[in-house]
């Protein structure tokens, strides 16, 4: 028999990652990077209307360019097989649903020929009125089926209103939240080649992608071939953040492109300014929270109503109120869900979507409670844990929020804090200090992932599953899981993921990747040995799948983390810096110290750029996001980042997975922003509601 995870030696040890060297060398492929033969560009036309029909679109000086191969429109494109997803409906119809979506594309010889003849593309609409703001006071606001991973829409318990008529002190403040982009470092990017052959028509996609099974079955879907025929690979990816986990538009524009111009390999980076027009965005929130508590600080009511906006193509109903129905105890209750229909590009999942906006907005509420309350914010927290989780009544597998306060509380200092705003001001610096909580769930909704293990020569182990490492380390992590399962040393491992046409595997995603993959490992290398123990023939080989949840339905399950920051606000200029930021974890077992602890920290200066720099801006006159490149769109830079730690406590849910590991790839940009605003508050007795937390706010 194998040896369990625990007891194990290579699971908890700081490896570092094993694709490092090759990745800081230069010589670890990347989709744009693999080396194809004679490939072709592509460039993409863009629409400069925010609504309406393209009635003329002339690309004759494209087509006369030396070295243009094809030009793509609506009008000669290859059809497709599937409408279900408007969003990939691409070069289908004359219709434009947003500024920047994808109308056309040029192939050529070179990427700069591409870019120039798409530039020659002319095109006229017959331009319609377009609706690109979420507020405020729109009346057409509706409330949808569901919320992002088929969650409930509105949950009620109790009576909120009659339990803040009653209530000691009440607070009802509303919070906003701006557009949020993430560019990852790698940007998205695909190389496609059409082939024709014995078994009729095949696509190979090299692509930057969280999950290469739901990119092959979703193109295979869209394009009209059997699964089987599409084969997705993508051995490294350069950041994620959920961009890259649901095909988006330019992948089936590339596709097209690849099968017009059958057998030679397509290239498509898309330009940052795509990236921003059309690949993905976390939508602005605007939330309105109720608390009412007695006067020892008891939470009776807590309501949180959320607005945000989503596009007319296809609906995104980001889950920002889901966090308040589980995090306190309160017997009057109300979360709500309400989307604006706009003329926009289709929003899409963003590290911790739902929780990060959320949570600043709950977490915010919470520090004014505690003022109004005369509380340590701290205390309030402690006073407010539930028993069980509010929202279902079953209790939870572990809930260590209190743990992570008090561990926090200890390791940052916290306990002589005076709570009195505006009282330290230092060489012209007002300083003070914030908590939040943090959550993120541990979900049970993902599907099942497979992997198979085969005997090499020499002792040697090939592991393949159809995961994804989208930068986090889970190429390393999960080679350490198949080392202990199999009790080899970890470089008697040869593991292999990213490949479509390795055993199928769950994406990279909802902070589920490693626990879930792991199980497949675990269950892998149990078969092997139980088929073939300890010394098998080379080539022996056993697949089986991982095991589901085993607490699903039984206990809630979530993991729990603490947030604390230190802020100096410049007392003349308002300028803000964050010197000090440490979050304390609960996350379940830890397979990987090192690579977590990358994975936490990562988060927390996304939490940190989030507070103080991100803000997507819409023009509502264009219909167009005018912050559409690093130099206008901010995000914290070096000199933002200071003293940013990661923490974690002793904790193990073996009711989540057999590793015990609950995810860490979300949870730790969750109530950063809140933290930072509440020490921002403690240093000037200024509030600041909306994101980000400028200058300005301050004078
Ligand atoms: Mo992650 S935002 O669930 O891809």
């Amino acid at each position: 028999m194998t040896s369990a995870p625990t007891g194990s030696r290579a699971i908890g040890a700081p490896v570092p990652r094993l694709e490092g060297r090759a990745k800081v060398t230069g010589t670890a492929p990347y989709a744009y990077d693999q080396p194809v033969e004679a490939p072709l560009y592509l460039a993409a036309v863009t629409s400069t209307s925010a609504r309406g029909h393209i009635t003329a679109i002339d690309t004759a000086a494209a087509d006369r360019l030396d070295g243009v191969v094809a030009v793509l429109t609506h009008e000669n494109a290859p059809r497709l097989a599937s409408d279900e997803n408007a969003e990939l409906w691409v070069l289908q119809s004359d219709e434009v649903a947003f500024r920047g979506q994808l109308i056309g594309a040029v192939v050529a010889s070179r990427p700069e020929i591409a870019a120039q003849a798409a530039g020659l593309v002319r095109v006229e609409y017959d331009a319609r009125p377009h609706d690109v703001e979420p507020g405020p006071g729109r009346d057409d606001l509706y409330a949808p089926a569901t919320v992002n991973t088929g969650l409930e829409t509105d949950t009620i318990a109790g009576d909120v209103d009659a339990a803040m008529a009653d209530a000691a002190v009440t607070l009802d403040r509303t919070y906003s939240t701006p557009l949020q982009f993430h560019v990852p470092m790698e940007p998205q990017t695909a190389v496609a080649r059409w082939d024709r052959d014995g078994g009729g028509d095949r696509l190979t996609l090299y692509d930057s992608t969280q999950g290469v099974i739901r990119m092959r079955q979703i193109m295979a879907a869209v394009l009209g071939l059997p699964p089987d025929r599409v084969e997705v690979i993508s051995p490294h990816v350069g950041g994620g953040f959920g961009s890259k986990l649901r095909p988006k538009a330019h992948h089936v524009l590339v596709a097209l492109a690849a099968r017009t111009v059958e057998g030679r390999p397509v290239k498509f980076a898309l330009p940052r300014r795509l990236t921003f027009a059309g690949s993905g965005y976390r939508p602005s929130t605007v939330q309105r929270i109720r608390l009412g508590a007695d006067a020892d600080g008891r939470l009776t009511a807590i309501a949180h109503d959320a607005v945000g906006g989503t596009s007319k193509l296809v609906e995104f109903a980001e889950q920002t109120a889901l966090a308040t129905r589980t995090m306190y105890a309160a017997p009057n209750r109300r979360t709500t869900h309400r989307l604006a229909a706009l003329d926009v590009s289709v929003p899409t999942v963003m590290r911790a979507p739902g929780e990060a906006p959320g949570m600043f907005a709950l977490e915010s509420a919470m520090d004014e409670l505690a003022v109004a309350c005369g509380l340590d914010p701290i205390e309030l927290r402690v006073r407010n844990e539930p028993g069980r989780d509010p929202e279902t009544g079953l209790p939870y597998s572990t809930r260590n929020l209190v743990a992570c306060l008090r561990e926090g509380a200890r390791r940052f200092g916290w306990t002589d804090r005076d709570p009195a705003p505006a009282a330290r001001l230092d060489d012209g610096w007002l300083t003070g200090t914030g908590v939040a909580a943090a959550t993120y769930p541990a979900y049970p909704v993902i599907g099942p992932s497979n992997a198979a293990i085969r005997a090499l020569a020499g002792g040697r182990y090939r592991v393949d599953i159809a995961a994804a490492d989208i930068g986090t380390g889970s190429r390393t992590a999960l080679t350490q899981i198949a080392a202990d399962a199999l009790a080899v040393p970890l470089d008697a491992v040869d593991l292999r993921l990213g490949e479509s046409t390795l055993p199928a595997a769950a994406p990279a995603a909802g902070s589920m990747g490693l626990g879930g993959w792991g199980s497949a490992v675990i269950a892998a290398a149990r078969a092997f040995r139980e088929k073939y123990g300890t010394a098998p023939a080379e080539g022996a080989e056993a697949g089986a799948t991982g095991a589901g949840v085993p607490g699903a339905g039984k206990v809630a399950l979530h993991a729990f983390g603490a947030q604390f920051a230190e802020v100096r606000v410049h007392a003349d200029t308002g300028e803000i810096r964050v010197p000090r930021l440490l979050g304390v974890f609960a996350v379940g077992r830890v397979v990987n110290p090192r690579t977590a602890r990358s994975q936490l920290t990562g988060g927390m200066v996304m939490g940190l750029s989030a507070a103080l720099h991100e803000h997507g801006v819409m023009d509502p006159g264009p219909g167009q996001v005018v912050t559409r490149d690093l130099a206008d769109y901010h995000i914290a830079a070096h000199a933002d980042v200071q003293d940013v730690d990661a923490v974690w406590i002793d904790e193990a849910d073996p009711h989540y997975n057999e590793l015990g590991a609950k995810g860490v790839g979300e949870i730790g940009i969750v109530g950063v922003a809140a933290a930072i605003a509440n020490a921002a508050f403690h240093a000037t007795g200024v509030r600041v509601r909306d994101l980000p937390l400028t200058p300005d706010a301050f004078l």
